[in-house]
C-alpha cells in the first residue's frame, strides 16, 4: 500500500470546467497547473483529473480514440508534463482516469475491428457471429458494419466493449474464454497503456467502470481475477502508485481485486444514498437533510460490513459528489452541507472533493446535454472563481462557454467565501486541516460506532481518542455521556457540555477529545 495514501485528501477536477488559460471557453490543463496552489491551500494534496485524451466527446471523453494522446483542447502532452512536474514539486500526486471497459467507436482498433477481413483488432471488441443474430439480454449494436455480426456496447453506443471474455459462455460460437489469448491480448494493451502513464510519472488511476470486464461475471471472479494481475503489476514496478475503482463494493474491488481505494457513489438502497441523495424536498428522507428524519442504521448496515472486511485492505472513498449526479444544494441546504463535509473528513477512507463543491456550487437545472451528459450537465458547470466576467472561468465570450456559468445572483465563488468563517469554503478547509492535522482523523485509524439508534439522531462516533457527534435534525438531543476532562477540538453549531452528558444542538457538529 502507497503510503502517502494513508493521509491523502483528493481534489476531483473536471478539466473543461475548471480554468480556461487561452480563452476558447474551454477549461485547459494549464488552468489545472495555475490553480494546483489553491488546490493545496484548501487541504487537498492530491488530484483527479477526469479524461483528457483525444475522443469525439460523446461522452466527455469517457469515449477514448486514443489512450495515449492529450485531447488538443486540453493542450499539448508538454503542458500535461508540466502538470505532473508542478504537482510534485509540491509534494501533489496527479492520478487520471483509466477507461478500461471500452473504446470510442473511432478508436483505431475498434474501425479495424468492424472490418469484414480478419485482422489483428478483429476479436479486441465482442462481435457476434452474424447480423441476424442479436440475443436480447445483450446491449448490442446492429446492422452498423461492413462485418457481418453485432457488437456489444458497455454505455453509449458509442463505446463498443472490448473483449475480456466471458466467465459464463452462453453462445460458444461468439463467447470467448477470459483466457483465450485474444483476451488476454486486450488485458496486455490495457497494461501497455497504463505503463506509458506511469513511466510518465502520474501517481495512479482512477478506473472507469473497474467491475465490467469479464461479461456474464456476476460474482466478479474473472474480472477480479484481472485487477489482481494488474495490481502485481503495480506491486512489482509502480509500488507507489494507486488504482481506485469505481465500482462502490469494496468487497470485491479491495479484497478480492486489489484495488487500493473504491468509491462510495450513490447506488439504489446503499449507505451512500441513504445518507445523502434519499429524495429531495419533503420527500427527503436522506440523514443529511433539512428538517431531518433519516436513519443512520441504513448507512450503517451497509457501511459497516464493507467497512470491516476492507480496512486493512484499502479504503472507502467518500464523495462529496463526482461527474455523474446533480450536486449537493439540490437535495440540502448550505447548513446541513457543512455538516455533511464534516461527517466525510471525519471518516475513515481516502476522501474526494468534487471541484465547486468546497464553495456550495449549484447543480443547474434543464440545461441541454452537453457531451451524453442529459441529466449530469448541470453538474459539470464551469467553476465559479470571483465575480469578474464569467465568474473568472474565462476570457471568452458567454456563448463560446463549455456550459453557461450559473447565471444567478447570488452564485457562489471562491472570493466571496474565501476569509467568511461562516462559508462552505472555510468550514471544509478546517475540516481537512484537522484531518491533515491529526493521525486519529487520518484515513486508516480505527473507527468505532459510539450511538446509533434506528430513526434517531444524533450519530456518534469515535476515531482513535476523539468522539464525534452529528446531528442535522431540528432538535437538540441531550446524551448521558461521561466527558472526564474532553474537551472541544471544532465544532458547527451549539453544544454544551458537563461531566456526565453532552447536549448536540439542531444542525450542529461537534468534535471532541
Ligand atoms: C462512469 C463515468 O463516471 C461516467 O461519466 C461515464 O459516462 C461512464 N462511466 C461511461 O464511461
Amino acid at each position: 500500500m502507497p503510503a502517502w495514501l494513508k493521509n491523502s485528501v483528493f481534489y476531483e477536477v473536471y478539466p473543461q470546467s475548471f480554468l480556461d488559460t487561452n480563452s476558447d471557453g474551454i477549461g485547459d490543463l494549464c488552468g489545472i497547473t495555475i490553480k494546483l496552489d489553491y488546490i493545496k491551500d484548501l487541504g487537498c494534496n492530491a488530484v483527479w483529473i477526469n479524461p483528457i485524451f483525444d475522443s469525439p466527446f460523446m461522452d466527455a471523453g469517457y469515449d477514448v480514440r486514443d489512450y495515449k494522446k492529450i485531447a488538443a483542447r486540453y493542450g499539448s502532452m508538454s503542458d500535461f508534463e508540466k502538470l505532473l512536474e508542478e504537482a510534485h514539486k509540491r509534494d501533489m500526486k496527479i492520478i487520471i482516469d483509466l477507461v478500461p471497459g471500452h473504446t470510442s467507436d473511432t478508436h483505431e482498433w475498434f474501425l479495424e475491428s468492424k472490418k469484414a477481413d480478419k485482422n489483428e483488432y478483429t476479436d479486441r471488441y465482442i462481435f457476434t457471429n452474424s447480423t441476424w443474430e442479436a440475443p436480447p439480454e445483450y446491449k448490442l449494436v446492429c446492422g452498423m458494419c461492413e462485418r457481418d455480426g453485432n457488437y456489444m456496447v458497455n454505455f453509449f453506443s458509442s463505446q463498443p466493449a472490448l473483449n475480456y471474455g466471458f466467465h459464463n459462455i452462453t453462445h460458444p460460437s461468439w463467447q470467448k474464454s477470459p483466457d483465450d489469448c485474444e483476451c488476454i491480448k486486450t488485458v496486455d494493451a490495457m497494461k501497455d497503456i497504463m505503463r506509458f502513464w506511469l513511466d510518465k510519472g502520474v501517481d495512479g488511476f482512477r478506473v472507469d467502470m473497474a467491475d465490467s470486464l469479464v461479461k456474464n461475471d456476476d460474482e466478479k471472479i474473472a474480472t477480479a481475477k484481472i485487477w489482481r494481475g494488474i495490481r502485481q503489476m503495480f506491486d512489482e514496478d509502480y509500488k507507489d502508485r494507486v488504482l481506485i475503482s469505481e465500482w462502490s463494493d469494496p468487497m470485491k474491488a479491495i479484497v478480492n481485486s486489489g484495488f487500493h481505494a473504491d468509491f462510495y457513489l450513490d447506488h439504489p438502497h446503499n449507505g451512500y444514498h441513504y445518507l445523502f441523495r434519499n429524495g429531495r424536498g419533503e420527500e427527503n428522507k436522506s440523514f443529511f437533510a433539512d428538517h431531518a428524519k433519516g436513519n443512520i442504521k441504513d448507512f450503517l448496515n451497509d457501511y459497516i460490513p464493507a467497512y470491516e472486511c476492507s480496512k486493512n485492505k484499502g479504503y472507502i472513498s467518500f464523495i462529496t459528489n463526482n461527474h455523474d449526479m446533480p450536486r449537493a444544494p439540490f437535495y440540502m441546504s448550505d447548513d446541513i452541507i457543512k455538516l455533511s463535509h464534516a461527517f466525510m473528513m471525519t471518516m475513515p477512507g481516502v476522501p474526494f472533493i468534487y471541484y465547486g463543491d468546497e464553495i456550495g456550487m449549484r447543480y443547474i437545472e434543464n440545461l441541454k446535454s452537453k457531451e451524453g451528459g442529459y441529466s449530469r450537465t448541470g453538474a459539470r458547470t464551469p467553476m465559479q472563481w470571483n465575480s469578474e466576467k464569467n465568474l473568472g472561468f474565462s476570457d471568452a465570450d458567454s456563448d463560446m462557454l463549455y456550459l453557461p456559468i450559473d447565471k444567478s445572483e447570488d452564485a457562489p465563488t471562491v472570493l466571496c467565501q474565501q476569509g467568511v468563517s461562516s462559508s462552505i469554503y472555510e468550514n471544509l478547509k478546517a475540516v481537512i486541516a484537522l484531518r491533515r492535522q491529526y493521525p486519529e482523523l487520518s484515513n486508516d485509524s480505527e473507527f468505532e460506532v459510539v450511538y446509533a439508534k434506528e430513526n434517531e439522531y444524533p450519530f456518534v462516533y469515535k476515531r482513535g481518542e476523539f468522539i464525534i457527534f452529528v446531528n442535522p435534525s431540528d432538535d437538540k438531543k441531550t446524551l448521558n455521556f461521561a466527558s472526564n476532562g474532553k474537551s472541544e477540538i471544532y465544532s458547527i453549531g451549539k453544544y454544551e457540555m458537563t461531566s456526565s452528558s453532552v447536549t448536540i444542538g439542531d444542525r450542529s457538529f461537534l468534535i471532541i477529545r
